[in-house]
Parts: structure tokens; sequence; C-alpha cells
């Protein structure tokens, strides 16, 4: 199916969160800076024409030498513990993780939750 983007600064977050623009090559018109504590989240709602497993990508910057895990949930349900968010050099250097996920037909919640006290890392979008 055609790559549709969901962008961060059109997400829902947790308290504390911003969206900031002040580091560069950031899509759409801006960024979730969330607040550095376990807890923090963005939390996106995914359209699915079916029911199916599909591949999302989450696109993110850290620039700590610190990991940034998160939760990673569909509806609720932990799909990746933990995932890893590594230092990606710069807050100006953005990666992508993609992991394949279920889906239901309709709308769907996907929510990224910081597991350590640093947050989450910079969050720029979510393909699907
Ligand atoms: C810096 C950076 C922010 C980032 C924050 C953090 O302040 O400019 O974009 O969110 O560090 O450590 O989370
Ligand atoms: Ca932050």
């Amino acid at each position: 199916a055609k790559t549709v983007r969901y962008q961060a600064e059109n997400a829902g977050t947790s308290a504390g969160s911003t969206v900031d623009t002040n580091h560069i090559a950031y899509t759409g018109t801006g960024f979730v800076n969330t607040a550095n504590e376990a807890g923090a989240y963005v939390e996106w709602t995914v359209d699915s024409a079916t029911a199916r497993t599909a591949p999302l990508t989450i696109r993110y910057a850290n620039g700590t030498t610190t990991g940034r895990p998160m939760d990673v949930s569909v509806n609720g349900a932990v799909v990746s513990a933990g995932r890893a968010f590594n230092d990606t050099g710069s807050w100006d250097i953005w990666a992508d993780s993609t992991l394949t996920v279920p889906l239901n037909a309709g709308a769907n919640t996907i929510r990224v939750t910081a597991t350590t006290a640093g947050g989450a890392p910079n969050l720029d979008h979510l393909d699907r």
C-alpha cells in the first residue's frame, strides 16, 4: 500500500512536550521534543483499510550518547518493549526505526513511551 506519513507535530503527546524547530532536517513543520522523563510519549492515530500486518517507520534523532529506549504499543498492547533508539550522532541527524506490527481495520493507536529518565528521542514522524 502507499506509504502515509503521520507527523509527530500532529500527534498526541505527554505533558511537557513541545513542537520545536531548532534542529535541522525535520519533515513537516517541526518535531516533538518530549520531557526528559520515563513515561513521556507520542501517540499517533493510524488508519488501515484492512486488518493486516504492516511496517511502521519511526523517524527520530538522539543527540546524546545515551540510548532513549521506548516501548512501542499498538492499540494498547506493547509490540516492542524497550526498543532501542540510540545515538544518531547529533540532534540534526535523523534515523529510521522500522518494525512490523498488527493493525486493525480502521483507526489504530500507536504509542511510543520512553522507558528511561532521558525521555523520548526527538520524534519527527511515523510512516505507515
Ligand atoms: C536538547 C535538544 C532537544 C532535546 C533535548 C533532550 O535540549 O535541543 O531537542 O529534546 O536536548 O535531551 O531531550
Ligand atoms: Ca527532549
